[in-house]
């Protein structure tokens, strides 16, 4: 088993390493920077549908609320479901709709039968997984590949960045107009911006002065609102401490009353717009509470200044912030489950592919 980590003591550790190279291959032969063009070859037979339900657990569901924000932003009609609320919350399902199931191992039971209910309902189906012949990859009509590679660790890390691109992918694909130059060079300089995050990060240090802490909590706005949440869930899954990712903007509804000088608060604020200036001000209202505040940035605002820690992150364009930011949380799992002596890659009660409903 240590030769499989390649030195590393963790599987999870290995594969938060792994991802410069596992997004490498997601985006291999699919971007031509010159012509400007995304293209995936898979989806040459997709056509742009009406509107797009999602459908995914856990981590994936996370990726998911991206890519419906992405679908929308460009005028497609999208909501993310929860797979295991998508029967009872039973959605309308308009002639014309794409159903698309996203799921790393292809096989999670709640994803499943949603895919089946949607498609015996008459949608066109999609898997966006990374297990070639998964049942989810045999069962839809059409399939996109991640392309991340095994992911042994029961907590998904590598295979979440590379579903966010993948989800790109498909947005790209969907959209009729053709891909902005930036987001194209965005693409083209992810892996080297994973790299600088994963050499230079203060993750270790940080932690070191929450381990008495007794709840966490994470905040994002936008595209950084699923960001918080899978920082939360991370978080959890294998420091078992009790985690909570919330829409920035919904602290001062309720959970602002458990905010104290023990409950460290992580926030991610990139880029210098609205969305950033709003959540700022949420950070200033759990700094008055004396909340110790850490903010994962690009240092386009000034964030950091009310901030007790910050955890950099290169500059980018927008739609690639969500993912920068997430590697930073990523390490503050893995950093403070390992100070508290957690079984990191195979954390109590947990399955890696959960195959009943
Ligand atoms: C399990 C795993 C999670 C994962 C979820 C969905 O609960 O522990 O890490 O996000 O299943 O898995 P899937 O394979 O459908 O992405």
């Amino acid at each position: 088993e240590q030769t499989g980590k390649s030195g590393y003591d963790h599987f999870m550790l290995k594969e938060i390493h792994e991802q410069p190279t596992s997004l490498r291959q997601c985006l291999s032969g699919r971007v031509d920077e010159l012509a400007g063009h995304i293209t995936v070859e898979e989806l040459t037979d997709l056509e742009t549908p009406r509107s797009v339900q999602f459908v995914a657990c856990g981590t994936s569901y996370h990726a998911a609320m991206y890519a419906a924000a992405l679908l929308r932003d460009g005028g497609i009609p999208a909501t993310a479901y929860l797979a295991s609320e998508y029967a009872t919350a039973n959605p309308p399902i308009p002639d014309d709709t794409l159903v698309v199931g996203i799921t790393q191992s292809g096989e999670t039971a709640d994803t499943m039968s949603a895919l089946r209910d949607a498609n015996s309902r008459g949608a066109e189906t999609l898997a966006l997984t990374n297990v070639v012949g998964s049942s989810a990859a045999r069962e839809c009509d059409h399939v996109l590949y991640i392309r991340a590679g095994p992911e042994i660790g029961v907590a998904a890390t590598k295979t979440f960045s590379s579903q966010l691109i993948g989800a790109t992918l498909l947005v790209e694909n969907l959209l009729e107009e053709t891909a902005d130059r930036e987001l194209i060079g965005a693409l083209r300089d992810l892996p080297s911006n994973v790299q600088a995050i994963l050499d230079n990060s203060n993750a270790e240090a940080v932690v070191d002065d929450f381990l008495e802490s007794n709840a966490f909590f994470f905040i994002g706005r936008g595209t950084h609102f699923p960001v918080a949440l899978e920082g939360a869930l991370k978080f959890k899954e294998i420091t078992y401490e009790h985690a909570e990712g919330f829409a920035a903007g919904e602290l001062k509804h309720g959970p602002l009353a458990l905010v104290t000088e023990h409950t460290p608060v992580f926030a991610v604020v990139t880029g210098n717009g609205e969305n950033a200036h709003k959540t700022i001000s949420n950070i200033k209202e759990v700094e008055a509470r004396d909340a110790p505040v850490v903010v994962v940035t690009d240092g386009q605002s000034d964030a950091a200044r009310y901030a007790d820690a910050v955890l950099e992150i290169p500059e980018t364009h927008e739609q690639m912030a969500p993912l920068l930011a997430n590697v930073q949380l990523q390490l503050v799992a893995y950093h403070m489950a390992n100070r508290l002596g957690r079984s990191i890659d195979k954390p109590r009660n947990l399955a890696k592919s959960v195959t009943v409903e």
